[in-house]
């Protein structure tokens, strides 16, 4: 019979095998979003508990099946590894778990994770969707999908359920005002809270300049 994995085992080879899969990714769900987000999640966990392994592990993992990536919505991906990796099914459902509770689903949508883990990996997540690293993956997204930047036109929709809000294709800028913007106040736990502080107020600025120079040259 194989030997039983080590948890440091696991998540190497769990690393590998995710980092090879988000290689190429050019809409900010690259390999270093997700190691950005394992190693929030893990200093979020230092303060707030939880249990580091299956924070590690749901944090390495959380974006293999997103939806924005073309996944079936039954994270097959994600299960397929756990089961080659012959977890148990009480971990794999763990897992599985945190993992479908991570992703925002809308301004107008409740997305409170039921276990600490979940709300770590979540609040690590948002952290890296906002401040500096946020508005570059932002861009890097809209990019990818073809969208524009910004246009007077088209105002932001406080998306009211998951399917409106997967809809949507306005313009970049848009996304601050129906996402970015609101995540300070949905964090779980105290230490992101802090963390946001700084991240947000950039975002503020950012913003404040952005719409400087637009007007600024007699744009509507
Ligand atoms: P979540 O699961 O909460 O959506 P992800 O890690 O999958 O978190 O990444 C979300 C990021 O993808 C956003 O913070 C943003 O940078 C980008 N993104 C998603 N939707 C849009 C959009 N409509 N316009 C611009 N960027 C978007
Ligand atoms: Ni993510």
């Amino acid at each position: 019979m194989e030997k039983k994995k080590e948890p440091k085992r696991i998540i190497s080879e769990t690393e590998k095998y995710v980092r090879q899969a988000m290689e190429n990714d050019g809409s900010g769900h690259d390999w270093w979003h997700i190691y950005r987000v394992r190693n929030l999640a893990l200093k979020i966990s230092k303060l707030e508990g939880g249990d580091p392994f299956l924070i590690e592990m749901a944090a390495l993992l959380h974006d293999l099946d997103d939806w924005k990536l073309s996944s079936d919505g039954n994270f097959s991906r994600t299960k397929k590894w756990l089961e080659a990796l012959k977890l148990p099914k009480e971990t794999i459902f763990l897992l599985t778990e945190i993992i479908s509770q991570v992703s925002y689903k809308g301004a107008g949508v409740e997305t409170i994770p039921s276990s600490l883990e979940a709300q770590i990996v979540q609040d690590a997540d948002r952290l890296d969707a906002i401040g500096a690293i946020g508005i570059a993956r932002t861009f890097a997204y809209g990019g990818s999908k073809g969208r524009l930047i910004f246009d007077p036109e088209i105002k932001p929709v406080k998306h009211a359920d998951f399917e409106a809000y997967k809809k949507n294709n306005g313009p970049t800028i848009n996304h601050f005002y129906e996402k970015l913007l609101l995540l300070k106040d949905r964090l779980n736990t105290k230490t992101a809270g802090k963390l946001a502080e700084n991240r947000h107020s950039f975002m503020e600025k950012y913003l404040e300049e952005f719409f400087r120079e637009w007007f600024e040259i007699g744009a509507t």
